[in-house]
């Protein structure tokens, strides 16, 4: 039997906030949380919402995020066999679900 992570993933728009999601999310040991997130957008949601770039070289900090209400980075963070709470950052617009808006203003275009 495969074990799973239970991502349970705050949704919604600036508009529309507060909605949340839940995906069980095949499990192996080593796995980050960005991981699980690709997962659910390859395998089950094309239209999760969330940032990366770098993967794990810890340099663009595209992946932060709230993870059980501690703001840490996707990449880094590690899946776990039980339920994980994400939400977008708090004190960013959100844009939407996990994507808040996190450039500086002078550098939006
Ligand atoms: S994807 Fe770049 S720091 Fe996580």
């Amino acid at each position: 039997m495969t074990e799973t992570a239970r991502l349970i993933i705050a949704r919604g728009t600036a508009e529309a906030p507060g909605q949340h999601e839940s995906f069980d999310v095949p499990f192996q040991p080593g796995q980050s949380v960005l991981d699980g997130l690709r997962w659910i957008r390859v395998n089950k949601d094309p239209t999760l919402a969330f940032r990366f770039s770098c993967i794990s070289a810890n340099a663009c900090k595209e992946c932060m995020m709230r993870i059980d209400d501690k703001v840490v980075y996707a990449c880094l963070a590690r899946l776990e066999t039980r339920e994980m709470m994400l939400a977008p950052l708090a004190n960013k617009p959100l844009v939407r679900d996990l994507v808040t808006e996190i450039g500086p203003p002078a550098e939006r275009l």
